[in-house]
């Protein structure tokens, strides 16, 4: 259906409704942190912030951060993509494969909060293990994270927003 209603028109040609630029707004605001997060880990790895310093900085915004994103795909697994997909037969392996990037993002989302804990619990240890170590395993596990991420809310982007498009928002709760 992206066919049908590519990026390029969306806004100009067709219509952005209410509930479809909730979608985008709540992913450019994952985006966001992401990119906030990055940048972060980033200085942490090349030594422009202290170990310690980045802990204090990052482990609220991490917290949040998957907080956010775990209730965001409950809302999806739970309230909307089950009424998406039956909207529209062809769309049905579109949502099982996001419903399966769900799965796989959250296991990301558990590795990433345990290299997060890992990290810290070396800090505490004072001096007695290497922080970099741990850190880097952090970073790899954040920056994995990341990356699946990205691909998943432009994939989920593509199926969605040509879908309220095509059919119309207020069936779906819309407006
Ligand atoms: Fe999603
Ligand atoms: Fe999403």
């Amino acid at each position: 259906m992206i066919e049908q209603y590519p990026r390029a028109e969306w806004g100009t040609v067709h219509t952005i409704g209410g509930l479809g630029q909730f979608w985008l707004d709540r992913h450019d605001d994952f985006r966001q942190m992401a990119a906030m997060m990055d940048q972060g880990t980033n200085k942490a790895l090349e030594g422009e912030m202290q170990p310690m310093e980045f802990a204090q900085w990052f482990a609220p915004r991490l917290n949040s951060f998957l907080g956010g994103l775990n209730g965001h795909h409950q809302i999806e697994d739970y309230q909307y993509f089950p009424v998406f997909a039956a909207a529209d037969d062809r769309l049905k392996g579109g949502f099982d494969l996001l419903d399966e990037d769900h799965h796989l993002l959250h296991d990301m989302l558990e590795r990433n909060a345990a290299a997060a804990n890992d990290f810290i619990q070396v800090l505490q240890s004072e001096g007695q293990q290497d922080p970099r170590k741990a850190l880097d395993i952090y970073a790899q596990e954040a920056k994995g994270l990341l990356s699946g991420l990205m691909r998943h809310l432009e994939d989920e982007e593509d199926l969605i927003l040509p879908l309220l498009m095509d059919q119309g928002e207020a069936k779906f709760g819309g407006y």
